[in-house]
């Protein structure tokens, strides 16, 4: 059987090729293509055929298990490359080096990716040549996960998956359908042109906002009461933070201004700032706002802060009824509304609980700002702590758009492509 596939290894140009009509931005990339063993593997079919057909160059890379389900002769035929599948070839004794395949790659893309190799890739487990090169790889990885509803929906394959994202990896979330197992419900491996789309969008976004630099202001900030109190509010910094990802993602130089949240930051291009008050991050935003083409003001500030701090932690027994005194913090938007340049554009958020466009508008004017990102606490899965939110945009020139509730990384996608297209 290994001799066969063997056999059938070639190196001819393809000429899927040929058919290429158009400029797109799949063009030239180097794709790893990881197969696991999931009934799904026929789909990697499809989705060779269609990188392929788009001008980029795929190496299929596919675990012992994988080939029960589709043989190599099929994908080495499909993609015009010899499959890896050992670390040795068996024919040459060639080493198959992962390492190379790793620094090739522009992505890689694991589609079907199983529970097995999901939870090998998120705890290092390198026992095959698919892990070993995804743990080699420099290159943004996708997976598409296509396992049964139980197995996707188990606490340890969520964790693996979280794992995953923790690392930059993108996860291509499978769909609802009927299952291998005829069972319906979440598992069904994301359709091959859905994947393929999703690649296309990622490399034709890359380069969007190249050489802009955005400042982000992210979560709550900390009032000082006394050394062991303060004042506060419930904003987690997820919103924030996937704008600073989104940003970074589509090519941007990124300044985040982070409030106390205990998020982490992932991709390389964004500088972090960690500060507890409102006049804290409003110090650090005038820095770094006139030297920006951009910036979005997600943080929950607080309006107001105690008047005085005591030195001592306040003692109940010293103190009996007591009054907080409290004064206003700067507002930051508006001071950056106050010195913003013609260039510059500025993103303001309105989180509301009645009256919500009005106060939307409000603010827009009064901040000065380009466009406002509208939430309302009245709609279920927006706001605060959630990781998902539902947002109106209100542009200055009265434009109005509603989205779809969605996952706050997807959501701080569609803010991030109405900035680029003005900052455009
Ligand atoms: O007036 P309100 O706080 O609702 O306005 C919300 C918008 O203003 C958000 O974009 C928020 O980040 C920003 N803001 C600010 N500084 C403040 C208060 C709000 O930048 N002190």
């Amino acid at each position: 059987m290994e001799q066969e596939f063997h056999a059938y290894e070639t190196k001819v140009p393809c000429l899927w090729n040929i058919e290429l009509i158009m400029e797109n931005s799949l063009k030239g990339k180097h794709i790893i293509l990881g197969i696991t063993g999931s009934i799904a593997a026929y789909k990697a079919a499809y989705i060779i055929r269609a990188l392929v057909k788009k001008g980029a160059e795929v190496q299929v890379v596919i675990t012992p298990a994988g080939k029960e389900f589709i043989t190599p002769l099929t994908l080495s035929t499909l993609s015009c490359h010899p499959v890896i599948s050992e670390f040795f070839s068996n024919r040459d004794g060639t080493w198959n080096s992962h390492v190379d395949l790793g620094l090739w790659a522009d992505a890689m893309l694991v589609a079907p990716a199983t529970a097995s190799t999901i939870g090998k890739m998120a705890n290092g487990i390198a026992d095959n040549m698919l892990v070993t090169t995804y743990l080699s790889c420099k290159a943004p990885v996708f997976v598409a996960p296509a396992m049964d509803l139980d197995m996707f929906a188990h606490p340890s394959t969520q964790q693996n998956l979280d794992r995953l994202r923790s690392f930059g990896n993108r996860i291509i979330e499978p769909a609802e359908g009927e299952l291998a197992s005829h069972l319906v419900g979440k598992g069904r491996m994301e359709e091959p042109d859905r994947i393929v789309a999703v690649l296309e969008d990622f490399f034709a976004s890359r380069t969007r906002l190249e050489k802009k630099k955005i400042v982000i202001t992210a979560g709550p900030t900390y009032e000082k009461i006394d050394p062991v109190r303060f004042i506060g509010n419930y904003s987690s910094g997820k919103m924030g933070f996937a704008l600073a990802e989104a940003c970074a993602e589509q090519g941007a130089e990124v300044t985040l201004i982070a409030g106390p949240v205990s998020l982490k930051v992932v991709h390389p291009n964004i500088r972090r700032i960690d500060v507890e008050s409102a006049e804290e991050m409003y110090q650090a935003a005038i820095a770094v706002f006139p030297e920006a083409d951009a910036g979005i003001l997600c943080a929950a500030v607080a309006d107001y802060r105690p008047e005085e701090q005591a030195s001592e932690k306040i003692k109940r027994e010293t103190k009996g009824e007591m009054t907080l005194r409290l004064v206003p913090n700067k507002d930051i938007a508006a001071a950056l509304g106050a010195i913003k340049r013609d260039n510059q554009v500025l993103v303001g958020f309105a989180l509301e609980t009645n009256d919500e466009t009005a106060h939307a508008e409000g603010k827009l004017k009064r901040k000065n700002l380009d466009f406002i990102v509208l939430n309302s606490l009245r709609d279920a899965g927006a706001g605060f702590r959630c990781d998902t939110n539902k947002i109106t945009i209100i542009d200055k020139e009265g434009g109005t758009t509603a989205y779809p509730l969605k996952s706050k990384l997807g959501v701080a996608v569609d803010i991030v492509n109405k900035l680029a297209t003005i900052l455009k």
